[in-house]
């Protein structure tokens, strides 16, 4: 839990210094001054990145060298500190635990788990196939260590083998050599790749029904569901999770698809490429669905992911609720509030536009106010 944020030069917080309340706070504040920016900064201490998606460049002040996010964490943290500073010129990123400096990064990643519920969370559903690895991607490493170990070496394997690709096209793609270099990032590729692809699948087979229900619960009429989607063909149903038969299938692919993908410059098969397709009553949601739908589906994808994170560490991960009902008729957001209520006592961070948007659950947290990237002490609405 959050005991203390301190913000320098993120965003649009020159300084911000917040002390959190063990239930959390609630912040209110009109359209661009700063609410998602303030959740921005907690979650970057989850993530080590933006979950917005912007580089570490662009989430430094405007005109600043730096920024430096700082939290003092309680109970159950297993932190007392945590610290993470982006420098601009060197693009050096560094983290601090205790006040120790992590000689790796990954070291610092989910010392203090989180899950944010945003209108833009529909992106999951609605968006390319990339939003949905990186929300597997992003629950299964804060769970797992091993599965963010095969993460980062698929990923720099991946890397050098497309760069040899890009290299061989170029170059006409024929001879040993250049097939030789590609190659041989292929053992660790299918290796950690393996593991990547059972591990999502087993993740699927164990909570595919509970988001169905979950999308129930939410007022979806219609059965909504969840697949994996594996970018090289099938293999027989148990096969799936065990990460040696993945690895195998990964060997024969990787090598059958090398002289295709010698002519076209980029590694088309592997766990970069797979999908986590939704279906509403069987038909495509991100297509078929409505807004109001594909939101749902959404909320129940954070449900899921809170779920999930709350087994992994032993605890409820720290709520970043951003204008989360905005949106969804009065029914489906009783019912969400009510699924949260449920997921476990957990802090709560809340944002939303005006006083009257706060839901009565939340109405016995610490409002403060926010403006121009500053903080007030109440809650008060500006003059008109
Ligand atoms: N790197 C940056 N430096 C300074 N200001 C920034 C930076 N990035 C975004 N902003 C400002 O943050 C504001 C948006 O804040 P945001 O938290 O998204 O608003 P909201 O309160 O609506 O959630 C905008 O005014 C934008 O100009
Ligand atoms: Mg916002």
């Amino acid at each position: 839990m959050l005991s203390r944020l301190i913000a320098s030069d993120y965003r649009n917080f020159t300084r911000l210094d917040v002390d959190i309340p063990a239930a959390g706070l609630v912040v209110v504040g009109e359209n661009g001054h700063g609410k998602t920016n303030l959740l921005e900064a907690v979650a970057y201490l989850a993530l080590l990145r933006s979950f917005r998606g912007a580089r570490d460049a662009d989430v430094v002040r405007f005109g600043a060298p730096a920024f430096h996010v700082r939290a003092t964490l309680m109970r159950p943290s297993a932190y007392d500190t945590i610290s993470v500073g982006y420098e601009r010129s060197s693009r050096r990123k560094r983290a601090t635990l205790d006040g120790v400096e992590q000689p790796r990064l990954t070291s610092a990643l989910g010392a203090l788990p989180s899950v944010q519920f945003s209108p833009a969370d529909v992106a999951l559903v609605a968006g390319g196939p990339g939003e949905r690895r990186r929300y597997l991607d992003v629950m299964l490493a804060l769970s797992s260590r091993p599965y963010l170990q095969a993460l980062q070496q698929y990923r720099a394997a991946l890397l050098r083998r497309n760069a040899a690709l890009r290299i061989a096209q170029r170059d006409g793609g024929r001879g040993a050599e250049p097939e030789a270099r590609v190659s041989v990032w292929e053992p660790a590729m299918a290796e950690h790749g393996g593991f990547i692809a059972a591990a999502r699948h087993a993740f699927v087979r164990d909570h595919a029904a509970r988001f169905t229900q979950l999308s129930a619960a939410i007022g979806e009429r219609h059965t909504v569901a969840m697949k994996y989607a594996a970018s090289g063909g099938e293999q027989a149903g148990d096969l799936l999770t065990d990460a040696r038969a993945q690895t195998e299938a990964y060997t024969r692919t990787f090598a059958q698809q090398r002289p295709h993908e010698l002519r076209r410059g980029v590694t088309l098969v592997g766990p970069h490429r797979d999908d986590l397709p939704l279906s509403l009553g069987g038909r495509d949601l991100r297509t078929f669905g409505s807004a109001g739908q594909q939101r749902s589906a959404a909320i129940a994808l954070r449900l899921l992911e809170l779920a999930t994170l709350r087994d992994a560490v032993g605890h409820p991960p720290l709520l970043l609720l951003d204008d989360p009902f905005a949106e969804l008729d009065l029914g489906r957001a009783a019912r969400v509030l009510s699924l949260l209520e449920g997921a476990g006592a957990s802090q709560v961070l809340l944002a939303v536009p005006r006083v009257e948007d706060i839901p009565a659950a939340f109405t016995r947290l610490e409002q403060r106010s926010m403006h121009d990237g500053m903080l007030g002490v109440t809650a008060t609405r500006e003059p008109a």
